[in-house]
C-alpha cells in the first residue's frame, strides 16, 4: 500500500511566487523520478506538503527536504499507510497564498483534495482558512 506523509514547516524568509516556483520545479523533476505524489501549499510564512508513494522513497524525500534551508520547525502531522494514492495525477499539486488570490484559494484546495481521506483533507483546508484568517 502507498505511503503518506503529512507536514507543515515555518519559512525561514518570506516566499515570494517566484521562490515557491522554484521549489515546485525541483520537486516535481525530484518527484517523478522517485514516483512521489502529493501537494505543497504555501501561505506567506508556513509550508503544509504531503508526500505519498513507495514508503522508503517518501522517508528518503522527507529526509532532504526537511534538511533544506528555506525552512524550519518541521512537524509531523501525519504518517500512515493509504488505500490508494489521493494525489496520484499530481507529481506536486501546489497552492500558493498570495495576497490578491484569497478568494480562490478554498476552493483550489477543495478541487484538489477531493480524492483525500477525511483527516488529510481536514489537515489541508484547516491549513489554508488558518491562513486565510491571518
Ligand atoms: C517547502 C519545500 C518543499 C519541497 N518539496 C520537495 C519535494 O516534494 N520533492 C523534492 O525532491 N524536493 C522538494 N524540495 C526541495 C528539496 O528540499 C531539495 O532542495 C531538492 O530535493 C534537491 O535536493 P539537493 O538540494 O540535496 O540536491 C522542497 C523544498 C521546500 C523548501
Amino acid at each position: 500500500m502507498p505511503f503518506q506523509l503529512l507536514y507543515i514547516s515555518r519559512a525561514t524568509r518570506p516566499m515570494l511566487g517566484i521562490d515557491i516556483e522554484s521549489i515546485l520545479f525541483t520537486a516535481r523533476r525530484f518527484n517523478q523520478r522517485s514516483d512521489i505524489t502529493g501537494m505543497l501549499i504555501s501561505s506567506p510564512a508556513n509550508f503544509m506538503q504531503v508526500l505519498e508513494g513507495d514508503e522508503a522513497a517518501v522517508k528518503e524525500s522527507y529526509a532532504r527536504i526537511s534538511a533544506d534551508p528555506r525552512h524550519r520547525a518541521h512537524v509531523i502531522l501525519r504518517e500512515t499507510e493509504v488505500e490508494a494514492r489521493q494525489f496520484g495525477d499530481w507529481t506536486m499539486a501546489s497552492h500558493i497564498y498570495r495576497d490578491h488570490q484569497l478568494d480562490g484559494m478554498i476552493d483550489d484546495i477543495t478541487a484538489v483534495v477531493g480524492n483525500c481521506d477525511v483527516i488529510t483533507k481536514s489537515y489541508l483546508l484547516g491549513f489554508s482558512q488558518r491562513a486565510l484568517a491571518a
